[in-house]
């Protein structure tokens, strides 16, 4: 496979899919923040099965971090990021740099109240954050489709929200989540936990598995379901659990204490263990169709 090319600023990048257009092709795009891992490649996969040709970006955004959250230490990782690119197909590599965020920048695109509930309760810039720089990578990109992992299940929906209400001229398609073999799902940040951590860790996705075990022997109470993954993460308890609730995908409300899950939900889980905070969920019914 050759070496993707590499474009540093919005102009260029516009330059090259529309020159793909142009000569007819459909452009899949992939947005990242690179520390690329099996995870995205499935994405650039799925982006290369819907479309002629992929386009991914590598940006580790400031504007989604937190103080005190990870930025500065955010794996940063190129060189490996462009071969594993190269390995999946990739054609273009979008690699923003500073002036991405011109001086005095101001506007946002907020997703109100759905940013400030579950990870955003914790992370209040996190969604206006990732709205924008995926609004701004749209513009730079103009693709036809673009794939998002389940793995950050707000961010999809908030995503799917944005793209619809807003008219973006996107398809969005939100790929399943792809774990390791013992179950845990794969994220950049998992490079930072302790081997015994990492073993602790597994209670998140064993947790998910043991609702889902009950959910296909017809279990629909969320009351019911979620007690048979407590039952799991108390075994291995995480240092603390921020979240572990069933979410209306259509309305991101708790309905932890509904009678039953009438059509489909989510699980969702974030915890943390030592210093590393990790999130994982479920779908309960066709929440991604
Ligand atoms: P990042 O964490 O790098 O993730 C990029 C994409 O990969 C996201 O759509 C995420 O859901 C997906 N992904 C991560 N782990 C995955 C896994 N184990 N299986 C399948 N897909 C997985 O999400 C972001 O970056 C940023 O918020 C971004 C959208 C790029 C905006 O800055």
């Amino acid at each position: 496979m050759p070496e993707p090319i590499v474009f540093q600023t919005a102009s260029e990048m516009r330059a090259w899919s529309r020159a793909q257009h142009l000569s007819g092709k459909r452009i899949g795009f992939v947005p990242t923040m690179g520390a690329l891992h099996d995870g995205h490649a499935s994405l650039f996969r799925k982006a290369r099965e819907l479309s002629d040709a992929v386009a991914i970006s590598i940006f580790v955004n400031p504007t989604q971090f937190g103080p005190g959250e990870d930025f500065e230490k955010y794996p940063r990782t190129l060189v490996a990021d462009l071969e594993i690119a190269g390995k999946q197909g990739v054609a273009a590599v979008f690699t923003p740099g500073p002036a991405f965020y011109p001086q005095g920048y101001r506007a946002q695109v907020v997703i109100p109240e759905w940013n400030h509930l579950w990870e955003g309760a914790l992370r209040p810039v996190h969604f206006d954050g990732v709205a924008s720089v995926v609004t701004k990578l749209f513009h730079s990109v103009e693709c036809d489709v673009a794939v998002f992992g389940q793995k950050d299940a707000q961010q999809a929906l908030l995503l799917r929200r944005m793209v619809r209400d807003l008219d973006f001229a996107v398809q969005l398609v939100i790929a399943p989540i792809v774990r390791e073999a013992d179950g845990l799902a794969l994220s950049s940040r998992n490079r930072y936990l302790s081997s015994t951590d990492r073993m602790r860790a597994l209670s998140l996705s064993r947790a998910l598995l043991a609702a889902a075990v009950r959910w296909e022997a017809g279990e629909r109470s969320p009351r019911a379901l979620l007690e048979a993954g407590r039952q799991i993460l108390s075994q291995t308890p995480p240092d603390a659990i921020d979240y572990f609730s069933f979410v209306d995908p259509d309305t991101l409300a708790c309905i932890d204490d509904a009678p039953n899950i009438e059509t489909s939900a989510l699980l969702t889980v974030a915890a943390r263990y030592g210093s590393t905070r990790l999130i994982d969920n479920k779908a309960f019914g066709p929440v991604w169709d």
